[in-house]
Order: structure tokens, then sequence, then C-alpha cells
């Protein structure tokens, strides 16, 4: 049963989406398991960048099914623009399946995200606004509808109706905002359903039948594990399982299914959204990362905080994901800078702490300090054309394996640029 799971392995934007594009050839189904259009990452086709948000990157590969899982959440409005762009860009968009179980955001999903957010005020999560969080509400409160409602109209309307009966009463009375009518949504929202049609199924059954006959299963992450909404650095989080073991349950196959977990691993750290960052740059180092990095969120344009890698993070991150291997990204970045720092502990109120700490208010800025341990850099090498990690310097080689040796699992792919052949493969196999 040849499958992997890819996952990020800090709060996200790791280069999720590269690694993917590059190893996805390897796999006859590339699967989404969670979140929803928060994720966002650019692929190129015929040299033109095509920013995908919700269809798995397996839909650029004409041998590879696109699945769309379970526990991903379904804005069908970004999904049929997605599904138009890619058919103008001339890709087939034919093979791309979607589960039946999968929820939808509505649009009161969305009018509640902002809503919400506003009255958090400086408590608020930096959500991208997208509706994720109160769709994920209604699921866990069983008042969501799933693509399957969508596909019967007497089921959609009666489901809806109860929706409305109290998301118009919080909208109207709690955030004084306009209300929905059944009937607008409806308009609105029946037409997708004869676009989801055709690509519907039960995709438990698909997944576990393609195991069976030795098909090759990539569960492809979004966000990252600092992000999930149990093993993150809560409220500031997302509201799906990013870990790995969210593929099992956002998919349906068992977790014995999965014999590979790749993290991809930025080789420093960013963050965007609010909430805690032990190593956050407050200095020119940490500008130089983001201008250089280019740290701007593929959704949102967001600016990118960034700080100094933190092994902390990936030792927590290798053990919540059962990590099997490292794909390094971004390591040329680095190139811009004369020493590196690598976090190795966090001391707050004179206790060290080697592995993440129980209570989370240890990582905010206030109480933290970040131990770090200094190692010499590369600065203005251009390591963009190695193709070997012999090629790489002295400098650059030692970083990594100390990174290996600090987290514990072997770094099997090294990125050092954004096009597919700046990459490194060391002991990578899909098999
Ligand atoms: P939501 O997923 O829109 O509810 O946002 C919750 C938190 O997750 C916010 O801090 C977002 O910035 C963050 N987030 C969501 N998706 C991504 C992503 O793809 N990359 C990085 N951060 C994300």
């Amino acid at each position: 049963m040849p499958s992997t799971v890819l996952v990020g392995t800090q709060w996200g934007d790791e280069g999720k989406g590269k690694i993917t594009d590059l190893i996805s050839s390897d796999y006859d189904y590339v699967v989404r398991f969670q979140g929803g259009n928060n994720a966002g990452h650019t692929v190129i086709a015929d040299g033109k960048n095509l920013a995908l948000r919700l269809t798995p990157s397996g839909v650029m590969n004409p041998d590879c099914t696109p699945v769309i899982g379970n526990g991903v959440v379904v804005d069908p409005r970004v999904l049929a623009g997605e599904l138009d762009m890619l058919r103008e860009n001339g890709i087939s968009c034919d093979r791309l399946v979607i589960s039946c179980d999968a929820h939808v955001i509505m649009p009161y999903h969305i009018a509640l995200d902002g809503a919400q957010e506003t009255r958090l005020g400086k408590h608020e999560i930096g959500t991208t606004k997208n509706g994720i969080g109160p769709a994920y509400q209604d699921k866990a409160g069983r008042t969501g509808i799933r693509i399957q409602d969508l596909l019967d109209e007497a089921i959609f309307r009666e489901k809806l109706e109860t929706a409305l009966d109290y998301k118009n009463q919080l909208l109207e009375k709690i955030y004084h905002l306009p209300t929905f009518t059944v009937d607008q949504i409806m308009e609105e929202y029946l037409p997708y359903a004869d676009m989801i049609r055709p690509h519907m199924a039960e995709t438990a059954q698909l997944l576990n039948t393609a195991l069976r006959e030795g098909k090759n299963i990539l569960f492809e992450g979004a966000q990252g594990t600092l992000l999930d909404i149990d093993h993150g650095t809560y409220p500031f989080v997302t509201s799906s399982s990013c870990c790995s073991g969210g593929a099992p349950t956002g998919s349906g196959v068992g977790p014995k299914a999965i014999d590979k977990v790749l993290g991809i691993m930025k080789a420093y750290i960013t963050r965007v959204g609010s909430g805690p960052f032990p190593t956050e740059l407050f200095d020119e180092t940490g500008e130089l990362l983001g201008q250089v990095g280019g740290e701007f969120g593929v959704v949102t344009g967001r600016k990118r905080r960034c700080g100094w890698f933190d092994a902390v993070i990936a030792r927590y991150a290798a053990d919540v994901n059962s990590l099997t291997d490292i794909a390094l990204t971004k390591l040329d970045v680095l190139s811009a800078v004369d020493t590196i720092k690598v976090c190795v502990a966090y001391e707050a109120d004179g206790q060290r702490y080697d592995y993440f700490p129980m209570q989370h208010s240890v990582l905010y800025p206030k109480n933290v300090t970040p131990i770090y341990e200094e190692l010499p850099g590369w600065k203005g090498v251009d390591i963009s054309e190695c193709r070997t990690f012999d090629e790489l310097p002295a400098n650059a080689q030692a970083y990594v394996e100390y990174l290996e040796q600090t987290v514990g699992v072997p770094m099997s792919i090294i990125a050092v640029g954004p096009d597919r052949e700046q990459t490194i493969f060391r002991n990578w196999s899909a098999r």
C-alpha cells in the first residue's frame, strides 16, 4: 500500500506546493484531506503561474486523479472559478473527484468569519476570511451542508432553512449585518450542483479500492502543524486537522494505509496572522529574510512574519506527524545572511524547555527567550544551481546535517530555489 502524507511542519507556507508538484507524478492519486480555499499555492503550466487554492495539485498531471476528500470544506464559487481558470489554460479537470461528504462553505459562513474577527478586535485570529472556521463550526455542530445535500433540491432547501433560521438571527441581532434568504442562496448554489454532479463520489471506497490495487496515493496537506486545531498554537490556528493524522479521517482510509510522512520545513520560519512566534525577528534580518524569500501570502497577499529556524517546533512536528522524511525548502534564502541561528530550546521563568511547552503562554515574546545555537553561513554564495548535496558549500551542508541531527529525521529533499529543477534529491523515493 504505497502512500505518502505530505504535511507542513511550521505555520504553513513552507513550500508544500513546489514539493507536491515535484513528486506528484510518482502518484496515481493526489488527495486534499482538510482545509479549503484558505490554502494557496502556485503551479507553473506552460511558463504561466497558476494559483490553486482548492484543487489538488495532481490536476496538473494527466495520469493522476485529483481528489477533494471528505475533510475539506468546499466553496463552490471558488471551485467554479478555479476549474474555469484551469480549463482556460488547457488543463482538463474531468478527472477531479469530490467527496459526497465534504462540507460546503455558504455565503453566511464568509459573512460570519469577517464578523467574528471584527468582534474579537485585538484578539482576532487573523483568518483568511474565507468562511473556513464557520463552516467547520457547523460541521462539528451538525448543522452543516454537505456536497451530497446540494444535489437534492428538497434536502438542500430543508437544511438551508434550518441553518438560516439561526444564522440570520446571528447576523442581524448580534452583528447587525444583512441577512440571506433561502431562495437567494438556492438560486446561486443550485447551478453549482450541476457543476459538481459529475465529479461527486464516495471517495473512501475509491481510495481503499485504489490501495488494494497497489496504486500510489499522495495526501496533500494544507496549512501546517502549528495551525492544527488540536496540535497548533490554539486559538491562533485553522479549524481543521493539518497534521498527518488528519489524512485518514479526512479521506476515509485507515491509519495503517499510510507508510511515509514527508514533512515540509522551511530553512527558517514564517507565520501569517496573529499568535505567538518565539523566534520572530523584528529587526533588519527579519526584513531581509522576508524580502529575499518573497514572503507574501498567495491567498491574501499579507506580509509574513519571519524568524530563525525553531528546532523545538521541528522536533514537536516530527513527533505529532510521525515524520519519516523532511523536505527542507528555501535553503537558498539563507545565502543572504552572515551567521545563521537555530533555536534549540526556550527559556521562560527561569526554566528551560527542550520540548514544545505544555502552557502556550511560554511561547509569547514577553515570556520567552529563545536559546540559539549559531552556525557559520555561506553569505553571498549562490546555491540555486546546486543539484547534489556535495555541490553545496561546506557550511550549507553542515547546516543541513545539524538540523537533521537536531530534529532526528532525514532531510531527503532540499529546495534551493522556486523552480522544479532547483532541487536536491538525497534519499527520497515515493515507494
Ligand atoms: P483560517 O484558516 O482562514 O480560519 O485562518 C486561521 C489561521 O490560519 C490564520 O492565522 C491564517 O493566517 C492561517 N492560515 C490559514 N491558511 C493558511 C495557509 O495556507 N498558510 C498560512 N497560514 C494560513
